[in-house]
């Protein structure tokens, strides 16, 4: 049995030292070096070409390197029968807690604003809102978006959470469902988008999704590129109905040099690293799959192909 890591645009060594650590005997193979593909039964995968698994006709398992697996479901060439698991691990919602905190407060305490007095040698005490009148809005309450929002909560910011099906999270006023997002909407001063990309969250970050909010909301979006319609966002700063927005991930990675974006001053930019895989840390339940996968054992993670997630 071999394993096979495919991530054409990452940096595969620390996985293969981590992996060859906990299983001194696997035969790590990395694409597009695959060898007999007829050993392959195992597949790492992060932005694999279309079609690809196709040619693994021993294959047993596709493993998404991070949380998401939007990347693999939306190739239109999986091999069926193929069970496709995530990542669902401790560090990734840290990273990601950290992450969506710095935003917050960045944006509550208006650090950019005092950078730029800096700069000027102004000095100018601005006023920030208090943390219980700034209603923080989650969308998406899995793992990264339930630990998000226990972290807010603990800092004093009344928090609301909406996700697809209904979540019980004490201190977090949970909601859920199509029919509940307006009013899920209405309140929500900072809203995040932390939801799996589906064909029903794809383009949920929309002028009408802008409209619901309370003028000035702050928008952060640490999910997928695609949930955002760039063009709304900028119609929306532009109006002042958004007061800014910090963004993580983009519908053209890395973000394209002549993109708006870059030179917004409204617009935090950063290249997707806001949650963020460790392969020490993963590595464990990447080769307990592994082993679940050649002994026939139920596999930790399993995604639902028709849910998306
Ligand atoms: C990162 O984007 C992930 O899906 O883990």
């Amino acid at each position: 049995m071999a394993f096979l890591i495919i991530a054409p645009d990452t940096k595969v060594t620390s996985w293969v030292k981590h992996l060859s650590l906990l299983d001194p005997g696997i035969d790590v193979r990395i694409w597009p070096d695959t060898g007999d593909a007829d050993e392959i039964e195992f597949a790492l995968s992060w932005h694999h070409p279309s079609g690809e698994f196709n040619k693994y006709k021993n294959l047993k398992c596709i493993a998404s390197l991070g949380a998401g697996v939007d990347h693999i479901l939306t190739d239109p060439n999986l091999p069926a029968g193929v069970p496709i698991t995530r990542v669902v691990e401790h560090s990734m919602a840290q990273s990601m807690s950290e992450y969506v905190v710095l935003g917050v407060l960045n944006h509550c305490r208006q650090f950019d604003a005092y950078r730029t007095d800096q700069s000027k040698k102004k000095w100018q005490p601005r006023i920030p809102q208090l943390a219980a009148d700034m209603r923080i809005g989650i969308m998406g309450l899995g793992q990264l978006g339930t630990d998000v929002a226990n972290k807010l909560s603990t800092l004093g910011f009344p928090v609301s959470g909406w996700s697809q099906t209904f979540k019980n999270i004490e201190g977090v006023d949970c909601l859920a469902g199509a029919d509940a997002l307006d009013d899920f909407l209405s309140q929500a001063s900072i809203l995040i988008c932390m939801l799996p990309l589906t064909p029903k969250t794809r383009g949920i970050l929309n002028h009408d999704t802008f409209d619901k909010l309370p003028t000035g909301a702050y928008v952060i979006n640490v999910a997928r590129g695609q949930h955002l319609i760039e063009k709304d966002l900028l119609a929306a700063l532009d109006s002042g109905r958004l007061s800014g927005a910090c963004l993580d991930v983009f519908a053209v990675e890395p973000l394209p040099q002549t993109h708006p974006f870059w030179h917004h001053p409204k617009i935090i930019v950063t290249p997707h690293i806001s949650s963020i895989t460790f392969a020490k840390a993963v590595a464990p339940q990447i080769i307990e799959n592994y082993k679940c996968a050649q002994t026939g054992k139920p596999l930790l993670n399993v995604v639902d192909p028709k849910k998306g997630y």
